[in-house]
């Protein structure tokens, strides 16, 4: 029999539970449990609420006493990351900052192409090393569930090569692993014909292998002049959705075009938007689709942030996820990236933790995690302070003591 454990008591417990999914979230709309306590058997909440209460409530309950400050959020769920990479792009970044564009590097051997011919060159066992670090990192930083890309592969074999090595991640690691295939992120160097052909070459011959194998349920493309147009990228999502794959899209980064497609492909997201104007902002809105902001991206090229307040403001949900990738985001930290968006972008408290937990968790079709209530999944995270507020007021200095996964503790520091 699954032994309850209850947990706390916790000087605030914030729950994230009945808030809506789309639009903007004033500070006030947050409900805060003071001097709770978590109850959680079999790797799931069986109860929230005030820690005495559940104490008297449930008497064979064991009890994991927390004895200092500790301000409790769920965990949170990054919707977009490239964390399974090899090689740097240090030389890049150097050369962005001394005034190369975007596009001179890639003419130089720089760029996504980098990153290909190293993660091709990686075996499978120091990919997933590298992949490991990366999700293990996140973890400590209360980061429970990890969306990850292919796309450095960009060719059948390179990118099984790939989403089997995420596939093991996500068996050796504690947190949940969301892996996505973006073999269309860039047309490969080597391949012998257009944009379509490579697409129906990807669509014919990886596909099919992605299903057999059950490697990932989701497909991503990166809508872009230096990528794929959005006429040809149309095609392929209707596509995948009717091979029964969920799609995302790299949307309106540079030029706009892709969050059209994203809406009309019933995109459970569209990520980036640094480029929406209001005409984007608004068509976003009035869909289900995840507008998904990446102010790790903005930060590492210099680029503006996506208008997340705008997005808000016309009833979009929004996300923020961190883009970790070793080109446009190296950096990789969510919670540091999160904090300055809400400065730039004029965020409230609550709206920044929607974009991280609950609203994130729709953009991976996830409805079990993101919120901390009773049948919910038990991840979540304990920072060491007494007011909620601390914690974006920090900016990405302070860090969780203590991570839950699935009601398990990971004591961080
Ligand atoms: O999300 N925009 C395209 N793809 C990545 C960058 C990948 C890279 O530069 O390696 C992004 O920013
Ligand atoms: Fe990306």
């Amino acid at each position: 029999m699954n032994q309850s454990v209850l947990i706390g008591p916790f000087t605030q417990i914030l729950p994230l539970d009945a808030l809506p999914v789309k639009g903007a979230l004033t500070d006030d709309r947050l409900h805060l449990i003071e001097a709770g306590g978590i109850l959680v058997e079999a790797g799931k909440i069986k109860a929230i609420g005030q820690f005495d209460d559940l104490y008297r409530q449930f008497p064979q309950s064991s009890i994991q006493e927390i004895t200092q400050k500790a301000v409790v959020l769920p965990g949170f769920v990054d919707a977009h990351t490239h964390a399974c990479f090899a090689g740097s792009r240090a030389l890049d970044f150097a050369a962005r900052n001394s005034g190369k564009s975007y596009l001179e590097i890639a003419a130089s051997g720089g760029g996504i192409w980098r990153t290909v011919a190293a993660t091709r060159e990686a075996t499978e066992a120091e990919l997933l090393s590298k992949t490991l670090d990366h999700i293990n990192a996140f973890l400590r930083q209360g980061v429970t569930t990890i969306e990850v890309k292919s796309g450095y592969g960009l060719s059948v074999d390179a990118e099984l090569h790939m989403l089997r090595a995420i596939r093991r991640a996500a068996h050796e690691s504690t947190a949940t692993i969301i892996s996505t295939c973006l073999a269309a992120h860039m047309l490969p160097r080597d391949f012998t014909g257009d944009h379509q052909s490579y697409l129906t070459y990807i669509e014919h011959e990886l596909w099919p292998l992605i299903q057999k194998e059950k490697l990932s349920k989701r497909i991503d493309i990166f809508i872009e002049r230096s990528a794929f147009s959005s006429e040809t990228s149309l095609i392929y999502l209707q596509k995948a959705r009717q091979a029964g794959f969920s799609v995302c899209v790299h949307a309106d980064q540079f030029t706009t075009g892709g969050s059209a497609v994203a809406v009309k492909t019933g995109a459970a997201s569209a990520d980036h938007l640094e480029a929406s104007g209001q005409k984007e902002i608004e068509h976003i809105a009035a869909s289900k689709t995840v507008a998904i902001a990446l102010p790790g991206a903005s930060m590492g090229l210099g680029e503006p942030f996506a208008p997340a307040r705008a997005l808000l403001d016309a009833g979009a949900t929004v996300a923020i996820a961190s883009d970790f990738n070793p080109g446009s985001a190296p950096m990789g930290h969510l919670l540091l990236q999160a904090s300055v968006l809400a400065t730039y972008q004029k965020l409230s408290t609550a709206e920044v933790f929607a974009g991280l937990t609950f609203r994130a968790a729709k953009a991976l079709e996830l409805y079990d995690i993101g919120s901390l209530q009773t049948g919910y999944v038990g991840d979540f995270q304990a920072y060491p302070t007494y007011d909620y507020r601390e914690i974006l007021y920090s900016q990405g200095r302070m860090e969780p003591f203590c991570v839950w996964k699935r009601g398990q503790p990971h004591n961080i520091r």
